[in-house]
C-alpha cells in the first residue's frame, strides 16, 4: 500500500554509506494493516491532531487517537518500543491532554508504561493561551522492560530545532533515539505520521533505517530531503 516516494540510499561519500531512509506516501492506518514490523524496530511518532484529520468533530478524534495509538502499540513487534509525541492545545474552554490519551490506549491494550518525559517548547514560566510550551514524549512496550542501565532526563529543557510549526524537536528525538541505541535492540525507526521526517532524519544520524508514511506529498518530499545539520 502506499507510494514509494521517499529516495532509498543515502550516500555521504565513496566510503561512508548513511542507514537507509525510505518515505511512503500513504495512509498510516492502511499502511500499518497491510505491512508487517520489521524486526527489531520501534516507533517514533506523534498522533496528529484535531485540526490535521478530515471529517472528525473533538469526540470521534478523541476516540481515533486513543484507536490509533493502540493500532501502533499492536503492530510494535515485542522486543521494541513504540515513543509518542504530543503536545496539548485548548479547543474553546476544553483543554486536551493529548497525553491522557495515549495513557488510556496504553492501559486499553495492557501494554506496559516504559517512561514519560516532558519536553520544553518554551521556556517553563512562558504564558500561553492555547498551544501547550510543552510536549509529552511517552514510551511504551507491550511488556514491561528491564530498568534503563542509564539515567535520563525527565523534563527536557528544550525541544531543540523543529523544521515547522507541527514538527517534533531534534533534540527531543535524540533523546529518545538514544533510548533505544542504549536500552533496546532497536535496528528500524518507523514513523507512520512522518511529516517533514524529523524523527527520520534523527533515527539517521544515530545509525538505525528509517521508514516514515503520511499522506501529503508535501511532508513526503521535505521527509526524503530532511538532514540536520
Ligand atoms: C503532527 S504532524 C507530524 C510531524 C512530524 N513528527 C515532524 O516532525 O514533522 C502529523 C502528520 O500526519 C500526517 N497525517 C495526518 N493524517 C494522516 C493519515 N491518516 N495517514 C498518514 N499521515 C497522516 C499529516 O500530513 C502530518 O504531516
Amino acid at each position: 500500500m502506499g507510494v514509494e516516494d521517499g529516495a532509498i540510499p543515502l550516500t555521504s561519500s565513496s566510503t561512508l554509506v548513511a542507514p537507509p531512509r525510505r518515505i511512503i506516501r500513504a495512509e498510516a492506518l492502511s499502511w500499518l494493516a497491510h505491512n508487517p514490523a520489521p524486526p527489531r524496530s520501534s516507533v517514533i511518532t506523534s498522533i496528529p491532531t484535531l485540526t490535521e484529520v478530515e471529517g472528525m468533530d473533538l469526540a470521534a478524534w478523541r476516540a481515533w487517537t486513543i484507536a490509533t495509538a493502540r493500532t501502533i502499540l499492536a503492530w510494535t513487534p515485542p522486543e521494541g518500543v513504540a515513543i509518542f509525541y504530543q503536545s496539548d492545545l485548548r479547543i474553546g474552554g476544553v483543554w486536551i491532554d493529548k497525553g491522557y490519551l495515549i495513557l488510556r490506549a496504553i492501559e486499553d491494550a495492557g501494554a506496559s508504561l516504559v517512561w514519560h518525559k516532558i519536553v520544553c517548547r518554551q521556556p517553563p514560566g512562558t504564558p500561553t493561551f492555547g498551544r501547550s510550551s510543552y510536549s509529552h514524549m511517552i514510551c511504551a512496550a507491550k511488556s514491561e522492560r528491564p530498568p534503563p542501565r542509564s539515567a535520563s532526563p525527565d523534563v527536557l529543557p528544550d525541544a531543540g530545532f523543529m523544521p515547522w510549526s507541527k514538527a517534533m524537536g531534534a533534540t527531543a528525538c535524540a533523546l529518545a533515539c538514544s533510548y533505544l541505541r542504549e536500552e533496546t535492540e532497536t535496528e528500524t525507526v518507523i514513523d507512520p505520521f512522518c511529516g517533514n521526517g524529523t524523527a527520520l532524519a534523527v533515527a539517521n544520524s544515530f545509525g538505525f533505517a528509517a521508514i516514515g508514511v503520511d499522506k501529503s506529498p508535501r511532508r513526503c518530499k521535505a521527509a526524503r530531503k530532511l538532514t540536520l545539520g
